[in-house]
């Protein structure tokens, strides 16, 4: 069936129970006001909140729900830049991943409205300059918005675009447009094989004065050749967001596993980790769950038949936060900072445990 919330938009085919469980965990129906092929591979997606966007941080993204066949999925899209009073998405499709963006391009032009959560910001862009972004495919995404506020604030900047062909590239010609090439270097590998990322930040940073923070966003070993390339270098600070290529994927299902220099505090907290104990997750209507010792939490609530949110169920993403009762989590995400670990107050319990026998979460 098709879902109809309070007689109006069709979202997609959701059941019943998992619209209510969607909804209960912050979900809500935005009208799609516009779609646009970018290119044959990415979609262009425009939504309409009731409630104001202006003041969003650059690099924030949503979680979008997406009715698979075997259950509700939870996306991440970063926001592209645009009008203050939408939210802009771009979703490469990926046929090899897990169906999310598939469905997207095939079914949104039945939805009048999609269900999302957010917008929540977890790049941590500090708008200081000099800076340099650097972009791999549809890791274009939340640089865009970044170049937008840099260029607006007057900042010295430079983005590295790097895609496989030039019909992928969503956004090489619009940015070459207003930037110019003295702003704008697109890289496409299929004709000038690899680029030196760090040998190209380097050479920019030469002779500017102060600190340049570069922000990339791409496949995994585009980042890690940054973090690695510049980590000698006391002048560059590198901050970075990857995609998992193992997810739904190499469109933007966007994977937090820390960032660089600057985020390090969202590691898990150390020493807490040990050999998997066996406990008990006591739920808010009192029932009980046994989670065994090399289960999880989420795997356990499901074999118990009790519905969650997730997404990367690898403790990166933050689908699946939930909000503790009583007890004490043993944390092994990398979403919570130190901070937000000490305090106890939420886990992700995809992949974090209890401290002890008993844990109680709001579920
Ligand atoms: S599902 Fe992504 S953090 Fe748990």
């Amino acid at each position: 069936m098709t879902a109809i919330l309070n007689g109006s938009p069709a979202l997609g085919e959701f059941d019943g129970v998992s619209l209510d469980m969607l909804i209960r965990q912050g979900f809500r129906p935005v009208p799609v006001s516009g779609v646009e092929a970018l290119t044959p591979e990415v979609l262009g997606i425009e939504l309409t909140p009731a409630e104001a966007t202006a003041g969003l941080v650059p690099g924030s993204h949503i979680e979008v729900a997406v009715p698979l066949p075997e259950g509700p999925a939870i996306r991440h899209y970063s926001l592209v830049a645009g009008p203050a009073e939408t939210l802009r998405i771009a979703v490469l499709r990926e046929d090899r991943g897990r169906g999310g963006s598939a469905w997207l391009h095939e079914h949104l032009a039945s939805c009048t409205s999609l269900l999302i959560r957010g917008p929540r910001d977890t790049f941590g862009y500090r708008g200081v300059g000099p800076v340099f972004f650097v972009a791999g495919g549809i890791g274009i995404t939340p640089v865009t918005a970044m170049i937008a506020a840099a260029a607006s604030a007057g900042d010295d900047w430079h983005l590295l675009y790097i895609g496989r062909r030039q019909e992928s590239m969503a956004f090489a010609e619009v940015l070459l447009a207003e930037h110019g090439p003295e702003r704008v270097s697109v890289h496409i590998t299929e004709a000038a094989g690899r680029p030196d990322a760090a040998a190209a930040v380097r050479e920019w940073a030469a002779g500017r004065g102060g600190e340049t923070t570069v922000y990339v966003c791409g496949p995994v070993p585009l980042m890690r050749s940054l973090e690695t390339g510049l980590a000698d270098d006391p002048a560059i600070a590198v901050i970075s967001e990857d995609f998992d290529d193992a997810a739904d994927t190499s469109a933007n299902v966007r994977e937090r596993t820390g960032r660089g220099t600057v985020a390090s505090a969202s590691a898990p907290i150390a020493g807490a980790q040990g050999e998997d104990e066996a406990f008990v997750v006591e739920l808010g209507d009192g029932s009980e769950v046994d989670v065994p010792a090399g289960c999880s939490i989420i795997e356990a609530l499901g074999r118990a038949g009790v519905r969650t949110l997730s997404s990367c169920q690898k403790g990166t993403c933050g689908t699946c936060e939930t909000v503790i009762l009583d007890g004490q989590a043993d944390h092994r995400d990398s979403v919570l900072s130190a901070e937000e670990h000490a305090a106890q107050e939420t886990m992700m319990i995809c992949v974090s445990r209890a401290c002890g026998t008993r844990i109680a979460l709001d579920l």
